[in-house]
Order: C-alpha cells, then sequence, then structure tokens
C-alpha cells in the first residue's frame, strides 16, 4: 500500500518564495484549439493556486496539455489555459512564458512579486520531459525554491517535472492531490457496505490490478463495456466480431471462481445491443447473450442488463465507477453508460467516478456535482485502486512523525 503520509504546501512555509507547482492542464479542446470544453481540472488546482497566493508566495505553474511527442506544436500552447486561469483569477493577470525553460523564463520569474502567477509553456514540447531527463529536471528546478505536485492526473508517469525536479528541490503535495488520495484510499479501506464496483471500458488488461484489488473489498460487482466480451467470453458465449483479450481468457475464469469463493456477486451483461459496424449508420439491435450472431459485434449493455445493474446499484451504499458500459461515443450505443451516470446521480449513496472518459461523460451529462467525487485523474485513480505506485507521490517528502 502507498505511503499516504506526505508533506503537503500546507506543511512548508511558502511567503515570498518561488514555488514551482506543476498541475494537470490537460484539459480538453474543441477541434480548432480555440475554446477550452470543460475546464474542471483548472477548477480543481484552484484551491492550491489560491493558498499560495494568499500566503504570499510567487507561483509558477507548469503542464502538459495533449501529447505533442517534445516538438513544439502551436494548438497546444498554454495561452488559452492561461486566459481562462486569469479570468478565474479574476485580478490576478496570469504571465503565459513561450517556453518552460531557459533566459526568457528567468527573466520573467525575476518580474514576479509575492502573490504573483505565471504559467510556464507546455512541458511536453521538450522530449526530456517524458524521458525523466535529469538536466532538463535540474534546468526546471533552478526556477523555483520549492516544488509542489498538485498533478493528480499525471502522478503515474515518471516525467522530470513529476519525479526527476523532486531530486533537486524539497517537494510536497498540493491539496488535490492530497484531496484524492484521502478519497480513493476512504473508499478502499473504509467503505458503507454493500460496496459496488461498475467496471466497463475497453480492455480487462487496463483493469486487471483493480478488479483483483478490490475483489475482497467489494459486495458485488458489475462489468459492462467491451471488457464485458472477453468475460462472456471466458463463460463460452459467442460474442461474434466482439473485441476479446485471448490471452486474458484464464484471467476471467479465475477472476469469476475468486469473486464466487469470495461471496461476491457478479454481474455479467444478460443481453446486448449488437451492430454490423461502429458508425452512426450502424444497424443494430437488442439481444439475450445467448443469442449473439457471429457477424455482429457489442456495442452496448441491453436494456434488461441496465435494470439488473439498476436494481442491484440501487442496494448499494457505495459505488465506484470506471469505464463506459458501451460504444458511448456514439449515440446510439450510449444508452448503457447514460443510464448508469443518471442512476449514480439519483441515489443517495457515496459515489465516486474514476477519472478519464467516465468522468468526461458524467461532466458532459452535467450531472458532475451529483456525484461524491470526480477524479480528476483516469489513470492515476485505476493505478491507485489497483494499489500500485504512483511515482510522483512516492517522490514527495514524508510528513515527520
Ligand atoms: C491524462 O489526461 O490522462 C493525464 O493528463 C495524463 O496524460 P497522459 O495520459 O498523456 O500522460
Ligand atoms: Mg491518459
Amino acid at each position: 500500500m502507498l505511503k499516504m503520509n506526505k508533506m503537503t504546501v500546507r506543511d512548508i512555509e511558502v511567503g515570498g518564495k518561488r514555488v514551482l507547482v506543476r498541475v494537470d492542464f490537460n484539459i480538453p479542446l474543441d477541434k480548432e484549439a480555440r475554446i477550452i470544453t470543460d475546464d474542471s481540472r483548472i477548477q480543481a488546482t484552484l484551491p492550491t493556486i489560491k493558498y499560495l497566493i494568499d500566503q504570499g508566495a510567487r507561483v509558477i505553474l507548469c503542464s502538459h496539455l495533449g501529447r505533442p511527442r517534445g516538438e513544439v506544436v502551436e494548438k497546444l500552447r498554454l495561452a488559452i489555459v492561461g486566459q481562462r486561469l486569469s479570468q478565474i483569477l479574476g485580478h490576478h493577470d496570469v504571465v503565459v512564458t513561450r517556453d518552460c525553460i531557459g533566459s526568457e523564463v528567468k527573466k520573467a520569474i525575476e518580474k514576479l512579486r509575492d502573490g504573483d502567477v505565471l504559467l510556464l509553456e507546455n512541458i511536453r514540447f521538450h522530449p526530456e520531459e517524458e524521458e525523466n531527463d535529469a538536466s532538463f529536471a535540474q534546468a526546471l528546478a533552478q526556477l523555483a525554491d520549492l516544488y509542489v505536485n498538485d498533478a493528480f492526473g499525471a502522478v503515474h508517469r515518471t516525467h522530470a517535472s513529476i519525479v526527476g525536479i523532486t531530486d533537486y528541490l524539497p517537494a510536497v503535495a498540493g491539496l488535490l492531490v492530497e484531496r484524492e488520495l484521502k478519497v480513493l484510499k476512504d473508499i478502499l479501506t473504509n467503505p458503507a457496505h454493500p460496496f459496488a464496483g461498475l467496471i466497463g471500458g475497453a480492455k480487462v488488461s487496463d483493469k486487471i490490478s483493480v478488479l483483483e484489488n478490490i475483489l475482497d473489498k467489494v459486495d458485488c460487482l458489475l462489468i459492462g463495456g467491451d471488457m464485458a466480451s472477453t468475460l462472456l467470453k471466458a463463460k463460452s458465449y459467442e460474442v461474434g466480431l466482439s473485441v476479446v483479450e485471448e490471452d486474458k481468457l484464464d484471467f476471467a475464469v479465475k477472476l469469476m471462481e475468486d469473486a464466487a469463493r469470495e461471496g461476491v456477486r457478479f454481474l455479467l451483461p444478460v443481453d446486448v445491443v449488437v451492430a454490423d459496424g461502429l458508425s452512426a449508420e450502424a444497424k443494430a439491435k437488442t439481444v439475450a447473450i445467448e443469442n449473439i450472431s457471429p457477424h455482429l459485434r457489442i456495442v452496448d449493455i441491453g436494456r434488461q442488463t441496465i435494470r439488473n445493474f439498476q436494481e442491484e446499484l440501487r442496494r448499494c451504499k457505495t459505488i465506484f465507477w470506471n469505464g463506459p458500459m458501451g460504444i458511448y461515443e456514439i449515440p446510439q450505443f450510449a444508452q448503457g453508460t447514460q443510464a448508469m451516470a443518471r442512476l449514480l446521480a439519483s441515489l443517495d449513496a457515496t459515489t465516486a467516478i474514476g477519472g478519464g472518459s467516465t468522468a468526461e461523460i458524467v461532466i458532459e451529462m452535467g450531472l458532475a456535482d451529483k456525484m461524491t467525487f470526480v477524479s480528476t485523474g483516469g489513470g492515476a485513480s485505476l493505478r491507485f485502486l489497483g494499489s500500485r505506485t504512483l511515482p510522483g507521490v512516492e517522490a514527495l517528502l514524508d510528513k515527520r512523525s
């Protein structure tokens, strides 16, 4: 289990100091990259940014946006994020630099006064970031006196601005990282029962460690999405052209046996929507899982399955949800996913949404504030719930006991 007793920004003196804060401003943009379609990752870092401003720190924000693969990509510049952050902070104008290291950046930082905020250009414009290059990490570290990691969505990455930099600066957690870890840990260690895991998405292989780790904690597991095809195949159903991970069939069989032994109720789809392709025009119909044609593929859970899942989840006091129930990007295959989102939003239970696409769906449907908690980290929250280490957290200073 992860060490949780990490120092946070509240445990150190920050007034008058240059504080480099790694944030995750990897936010969704429209196709032309002119409009921010969801700013919740910016909003989520405000407690840390405002705390630092109030304490009189000189705040140097650093983030990635997208996957530019070590080159400058105009559409992935952070200027648009800086503008939004300036709007949100009101009187604080956020300076955005044209690079994240170098003499220009140093000059801009020298001009900062206590309480000012500056945003460095997309850190992934440098290939050294993802290589966790030591000299690059050192060049970044030279910009500041202290380092804060508040990029929960990226703490599973061993990158220079997440891990390498902590060799050169005192490094502590931001308030978002602290909160995410606390909520997720509480869910794992102290859930109100019955506790359900609602797991979907593309691949069993992405979810193996989570499924293994939560199996002895949950009372029921409900599985949808493409990954259900592998489980159905493991139970010898014909799944047609659905995506099956042949090398995970043994794991699937063992998982279901372990669930039975642990007394965990295991719900798979009993009916599914099948289609002849993955487009809005594809012909689709709902069939029982015994009747899947070899020429069709599963694209969503069926109506009876939705009812079964609803009935099971209504009995639960804690629900963790990660992964869509079908190919939700195509509206006609989004019914199962949307039904689950609406149900969770209506329940008087602790509902925690893993980040990534599940969070995006809930936010897009306007239901985020009806959930107990929506994580800002997809890969990171899955890794945490799978009891695997988060390098960006491990690297931070331990609390003195
Ligand atoms: C995310 O959106 O998953 C995080 O910002 C991490 O981004 P990455 O998956 O490109 O490393
Ligand atoms: Mg990702």
